[in-house]
């Protein structure tokens, strides 16, 4: 694979955990556990791929209208895996960084997201994002409120705003947009993910549950994505002339 045709910035649904347990007759939980082992996999791929950035979808502002009882657990298999990888993480130099409504998040994953961000914002390995309690219309609402506040405190005028003005409020400022957008599970949707940064994402779409994601279905994805030509919105001939 030629390092033009692998995407800088990947984006996972991370989606079928629930399904996978259901048919092994276990409790979701028992799945949202089984996909912390793919989710290791990836980002070790991803780093050896030579990806700059991969953001993960964990959990979803919609996902707070599960049952409490999968919340608490989906929040404390968090807490739990951040705390026992952050180390290895640190030590391949993986910047890791949180997205999402944090407000929302106990005080002690708060705290710990907080701590794994500090320790890990100089390293210039990959760049994982996590996305918790996280929505893509929340992202965009949040970034206008933010504007609105400079415009008010008089640092912004409201002509100033345009499409890169507007993309420095959004979560992930100063991000490449996402390159390639991959979801387990068999849906095919977008379920509120980066809806900003997905405007020219490849979409890929595979019936595979997450928990049995690997390295092998990663690597079709980016031969997916090395086979597409991307035109943002200009015609094949314009670019061949490039
Ligand atoms: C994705 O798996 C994990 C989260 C949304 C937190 P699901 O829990 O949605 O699994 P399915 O879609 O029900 O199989
Ligand atoms: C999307 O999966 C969110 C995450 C993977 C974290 P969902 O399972 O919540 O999506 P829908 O409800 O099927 O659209
Ligand atoms: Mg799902």
């Amino acid at each position: 694979m030629s390092s033009d045709s692998i995407p800088r910035h990947v984006a996972v649904i991370m989606d079928g955990n629930g399904r996978w347990a259901e048919g092994r007759s276990k409790p979701r939980y028992a799945g949202h556990r089984a996909g912390i082992g793919p989710v290791r996999e990836t980002v070790e791929h991803a780093a050896k791929r030579g990806i700059a950035r991969l953001t993960l979808f964990a959990f979803s502002s919609e996902n707070w209208g599960r049952p409490q009882d999968e919340v608490s657990r989906l929040m404390g298999l968090f807490h739990e895996a951040l705390q026992r990888e952050i180390d290895e993480l640190h030590a391949n130099h993986v910047r890791l960084r949180f997205i999402g409504d944090r407000s929302m998040l106990r005080s002690g994953l708060r705290q710990r997201i907080a701590d794994a961000e500090a320790l890990t914002a100089a390293n210039d390995g990959l760049g994982l994002n996590i996305a918790v309690a996280y929505g893509g219309r929340w992202d965009i609402a949040n970034a206008a409120r933010r504007l609105a506040e400079r415009v008010e405190r008089g640092e912004l005028k409201a002509s100033a705003i345009d499409e890169a003005e507007f993309a420095t409020a959004l979560s992930l400022t100063g991000e490449p947009d996402v390159d390639l957008l991959i979801r387990t599970g068999g849906e095919h949707r977008i379920s509120n993910f980066l809806l900003w940064n997905l405007a020219y994402a490849e979409l890929y779409f595979t019936d595979c549950l997450w928990p049995d994601f690997s390295s092998r279905e990663f690597d079709a994805a980016l031969a997916f994505f090395g086979s597409r030509e991307r035109r943002y919105g200009h015609t094949g001939k314009q670019l061949g002339v490039a």
